[in-house]
């Protein structure tokens, strides 16, 4: 009877929980208020020609249908993706755009609002997602950004060649109350005298960080331990910073590390190994380092690499055996390095490649071991300049571009 009663309770919890599931995602029908301001915003809008949203901004239709807004229940817009449209010179702080109280997602990447970016966004307090990636040479990134505490993602990467900075308000005064963000991504944002300091700026005001993009951005080393305190950090990329530092060994104990990108950072000293192993990790990149010094280790048996950059390190020895378990590895490019001894057997295991690029290494022994026909996904296949001998069995189509 108990028993009973307990799954007839789960079973309406169940339908409960499905139905308001299924509510959550339902849109009403769109408001007066909200659609005299989307076409108010029209007129500033230039859409692509290849825009499958244009058609779709049609009079006598229900505006939460339009391409590009999401609306709640209500009928209010709480997301407007013009990805791509964008073509306004008219976006200043009284533009309609900013009346959307209701938005929590924006989305203007890959636009052109190649001006300088407008003061009107701190109307918006409800936003959680603002996306102004690839859009314009922005210059100064405004003060206004700073009071949108409801933030948990946050993107102004990739915006012109060092057209954007933040100098005033600098770095820690964005962010100071923007501690709900999770995803902060400053590609190419100049941060002005920053240097080291960034570490610190960082870990105290976004322990909940789990993206975190700060390539070419004007930082520098060392890396300091209060980085510890992002516990939940999975991406990490630094590319294109000269950080004149070795990489330190709690990078290991990010264990939900998914994503290390460090590329062209002047980094030295022995690379951490344990970092190889961290069990979420997929993409690692520390190419044109070629002061850092390392080896591969074991790799555990589940790793989920798939990418697996280190060309123009100082990386030596043999590749372990192990190598092999690496069952997802799609990009393996060890170029330019100091690796030695003879490609192990259990490389033929590695059957998702489609980069291998072993060139202007040690490497001897033959390559005819290498169950090459299994690797059906390979586009380029870079395995000059070594010491390495045999041949291939004729098992790649012309598409492939091989050199030996
Ligand atoms: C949006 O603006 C374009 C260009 O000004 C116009 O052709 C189109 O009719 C407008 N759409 C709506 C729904 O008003
Ligand atoms: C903002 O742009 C509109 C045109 O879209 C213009 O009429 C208005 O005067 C501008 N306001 C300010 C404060 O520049
Ligand atoms: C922002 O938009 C760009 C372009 O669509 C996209 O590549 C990027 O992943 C977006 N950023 C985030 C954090 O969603
Ligand atoms: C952050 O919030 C505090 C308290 O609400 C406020 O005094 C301060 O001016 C805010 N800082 C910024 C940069 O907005
Ligand atoms: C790591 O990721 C898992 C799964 O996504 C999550 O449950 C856990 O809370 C994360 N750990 C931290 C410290 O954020
Ligand atoms: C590979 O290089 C390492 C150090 O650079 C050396 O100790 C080792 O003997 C070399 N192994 C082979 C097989 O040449
Ligand atoms: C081969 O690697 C060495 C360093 O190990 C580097 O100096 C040289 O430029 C590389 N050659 C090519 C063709 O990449």
């Amino acid at each position: 009877m108990r028993s009973h009663l307990g799954v007839s309770l789960l079973v309406v919890i169940f339908i409960w929980s499905f139905f308001s599931l299924v509510n959550n995602g339902a849109q009403g029908k769109c408001l007066d208020d909200q659609r005299a301001l989307l076409l108010q915003l029209n007129q500033s809008i230039f859409f692509g020609t290849l825009s499958s949203k244009r058609d779709s901004w049609r009079l006598n239709t229900d505006c939460c249908s339009w391409g590009g807004i999401a609306c709640d229940r209500a009928g209010h817009v709480i997301s407007l993706d013009l990805r791509f449209e964008w073509g306004s010179s008219e976006l200043n702080k009284s533009s309609s755009l900013f009346k959307l109280g209701y938005l929590v997602r924006l989305n203007l990447a890959q636009s052109m609002v190649d001006y300088a970016i407008p003061s009107g966004f701190d109307q918006l307090t409800n936003l959680e997602y603002l996306n102004l990636s690839y859009s314009g040479e922005f210059g100064q990134i405004p003060i206004e950004i700073s009071r949108m505490t409801r933030l948990i993602t946050l993107d102004f990467s990739r915006n012109g060649n060092s057209g954007s900075y933040l100098t005033d308000p600098d770095l820690g005064t964005l962010i100071r109350n923007l501690t709900q963000l999770r995803q902060l991504l400053l590609d190419g944002v100049f941060l002005s005298g920053q240097a080291t300091k960034w570490c610190h700026t960082i870990s105290s005001f976004l322990p909940k960080l789990e993206v975190l993009s700060l390539c070419e951005c004007g930082i520098s080393g060392p890396f300091d331990s209060s980085l510890l305190k992002l516990r939940s950090l999975s991406v990490l990329q630094l590319d294109d910073n000269k950080m004149f530092a070795e990489v330190p060994k709690f990078f290991s104990k990010f264990h939900n590390l998914t994503t290390l990108h460090l590329a062209y950072c002047e980094l030295y000293g022995k690379f951490p190994e344990r970092i190889f192993q961290l069990p979420m990790l997929q993409s690692i990149d520390l190419s044109w380092n070629d002061r850092l010094q390392g080896s591969l280790p074991e790799f555990p048996k589940d790793g989920l690499l798939h990418e697996l950059v280190v060309s123009f390190t100082s990386f030596t020895n043999e590749l372990p055996n192990s190598i092999g378990y690496l069952k997802f590895l799609s990009r393996l490019e060890l170029r330019s390095c100091r690796f030695n001894g003879s490609i192990p057997t259990s490389f033929s295991n590695l059957n998702q490649l489609e980069h291998l690029d072993l060139s202007n290494n040690s490497f001897t022994g033959s390559i005819a071991k290498i169950e090459w026909k299994k690797f059906r996904k390979l586009v380029t296949l870079e395995l000059a300049n070594n010491l390495l001998n045999g041949q291939f069995q004729r098992v790649f189509s012309p598409y492939h571009q091989y050199h030996t």
